[in-house]
């Protein structure tokens, strides 16, 4: 008999206590470490991992302000000041009775509907000031959170015309299942290959290659594992699909599960979703009531396959898969060295697929509508559509499920974006564009998309944007590694520095070097990619970056010899 999945239950014995008390006292990692058989310093070490595991008191009502670039477009320093005001707790603490805790968090998925916060988990949005007064004023007499907060739109702006949609086309439970009756694990596995559907989570590898290469590695069981902790600053793609057709998600992970022979799935939510848990819950149990979920499956004896969710606690690299598992297997949510690859040895050794939620939806559509249909779809490199969570200076923030192909003006123009100045494709790990690029098409050929476009009109600045960005590097780097930690850290005061007007042009110099060493020796894609935007950006505009050293030192009056060379360089005077 194949092992049964024996999850380790640290996460869910620390939200336990988080949840019950609001923080974790020392006697309680101590009573769960004893439980579990730990060491108490190992429990304490996978606490502090997460931002949303407190040790000191945190508040009956815990606040987290989102603090992303789109967020800080949208009020995000008078929203601060509001909170503070009304419950009377200082930013990153609590007040003095105990009763509210204010914090700022990465992004929270909610960028089409910014400013928005999260209070005890439940989502808040388009905050005004008076708002904020009213929501505390409630909470303060008594109001449950739950009767407050605002339930989130999912606004499905485009889908492509005639019978093109694949995510967002009408959903029937269960139709792509029905074809599972009639294929083989190894012909599902085919099946998808023949599609070239790539993977959506960021990384773009062929989903049925990922699948096959799973089914090659012998062994007693395997683990399918859907990543749902979309946690991209500007990304709500999968928030959608978790929200408008989670059974088709589900439905994915039951082929994912049949076709590499696991027994087991597990939905990995990031805990900024948790007010998505009773209906994927609930969506769980309608495939076991309908006969796909569960011990014996009678439509594919003899597999048995059941699908569980692990809720995350606040790590945006645990979206890195090695991370991801480490912290399904109640650990620090560290990336591996890539020596074995999750489809060889992953989730308690054994051979896993982890799959983007998007990946494992687009999956059952290539079951349900054909492979050759899927492939006549798209590009060449990049078959099929696309979501993408557009928001940002335009008129139509929201999901637009785009054919691979499109081009950069077609989208603005569908989005109602005008002046724009900047556009920050696949958040900030991705990549600035200009609106000279705007005949680049959104494809594997040209420019791949992770998902997000954040739109800037020209009045933004764009320094800032890409001070929010190394800001959020900084915070959510894991430390692992040197040149990530310690160069996400330099980066930030680099731009800080140039900001208050100090900077010189031997800094933006350094900020390439340190970049480009960050891009060649850190570990995962966080170190990796952290330094791409500026680096970009300053390809794209020197004279911005030459001006931004001299104009502000000379705002300042620093204005220095080599900075005032460069601008004589620029300005042609030599
Ligand atoms: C720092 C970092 C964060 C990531 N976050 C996510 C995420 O939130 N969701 C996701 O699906 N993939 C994320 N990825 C990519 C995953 O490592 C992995 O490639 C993906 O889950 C595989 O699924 P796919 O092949 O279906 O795209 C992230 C990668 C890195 C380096
Ligand atoms: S690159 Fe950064 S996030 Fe990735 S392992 Fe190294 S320190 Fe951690």
């Amino acid at each position: 008999m194949p092992p049964v999945e024996n999850h380790p239950p640290l996460l869910d014995l620390l939200w336990a206590c988080q949840d019950a008390k609001g923080f974790l006292a020392d006697e309680d990692i101590a009573a769960i470490a004893k439980r579990l058989e730990m060491p108490f310093i190992d429990v304490e070490g996978v606490c502090t991992f997460y931002h949303f595991f407190h040790r000191k008191p945190a508040g009956k009502y815990i606040i987290y302000l989102n603090s992303s670039i789109l967020s800080e477009c949208n009020g995000f320093e008078e929203l601060r000041k509001a909170f503070q005001e009304a419950t009377g707790a200082p930013w990153n603490g609590v007040d003095r009775k105990g009763v509210f805790g204010l914090y700022d968090t990465s992004c929270i998925g909610l960028s089409d509907q910014e400013p928005a916060a999260l209070i005890n988990f439940h989502p808040f949005t388009r905050l005004t000031p008076e708002k904020v007064f009213r929501i505390i004023k409630a909470l303060q007499s008594g109001v449950p959170v739950p009767e407050l907060a605002d339930r989130v739109e999912n606004q499905v702006r485009y889908i492509p015309p005639g019978d093109k949609a694949v995510l967002f086309r009408e959903h029937t439970p269960g139709r792509s299942l029905e074809q599972l009756k009639s294929l083989r694990p190894e012909e599902v596995v085919e099946e998808v290959r023949t599609s070239g559907l790539r993977g959506m989570g960021g990384a773009f590898f062929p989903v049925g290659e990922k699948w096959k290469l799973c089914r090659s590695h012998e062994a007693p069981t395997r683990y399918v594992v859907c990543n749902a902790d979309e946690g991209e600053p500007g990304t709500f793609k999968d928030r959608a699909i978790l929200s408008l057709v989670p059974g088709l998600l589900i439905e994915g992970m039951i082929i994912a599960g049949y076709a590499v022979g696991a027994r087991q799935g597990i939905l990995y939510l990031r805990a900024e979703y948790r007010y998505l848990l009773p209906l994927l819950e609930a969506t769980i149990e309608q495939y076991r009531k309908m006969g796909w979920l569960g011990k014996h499956i009678p439509a594919l004896e003899p597999f048995d396959y059941d699908i569980r969710i692990q809720i995350g606690a606040g790590a945006y690299v645990c979206g890195e898969e090695t991370a991801l598992l480490e912290s399904l297997m109640g650990r620090r949510g560290e990336p591996w060295t890539k020596v074995v690859f999750p489809v060889e040895r992953g989730y308690l050794g054994f051979p896993t697929v982890v799959n983007n939620v998007e990946s494992l939806s687009a999956a059952a559509r290539v079951l349900e509508i054909g492979a050759s249909p899927y492939r006549s779809l798209g590009t060449t490199q990049s078959p099929g559509t696309r979501l993408l969570s557009v928001a940002g200076d335009c008129e139509r923030p929201g999901i637009y499920e785009i054919e691979w192909g499109m081009t950069v003006r077609e989208l603005l123009d569908l989005a109602g974006a005008r002046d724009t100045g900047y556009i920050q494709f696949s958040g900030p790990s991705g990549i600035g564009v200009a609106p000279t690029e705007k005949d680049r098409r959104i494809c594997f050929e040209d420019l791949p998309c992770g998902g997000s476009v954040m739109i800037f009109d020209q009045k933004r600045d764009l320094l800032r944007i890409l001070s929010n960005f190394t800001t959020f590097f900084k915070h959510e780097s894991c430390g692992v590694c040197t040149p990530c930690r310690a160069g996400n850290f330099i980066l930030s005061r680099k731009l800080e520095k140039i900001s208050r007007g100090l900077g010189r042009s031997a800094d933006l110099e350094e900020i390439r070097q340190w970049g480009n060493l960050m891009r060649v020796t850190s570990r995962c894609g966080l170190g990796k990619a952290s330094a791409q935007s500026i680096i970009r950006a300053m390809d794209q505009y020197p004279d911005y970056f030459q001006k931004l050293v001299l104009e502000k030192g000379r705002e300042k009056g620093f204005l220095m010899e080599e900075a005032l060379e460069a601008y004589r360089d620029a300005a042609g005077e030599h």
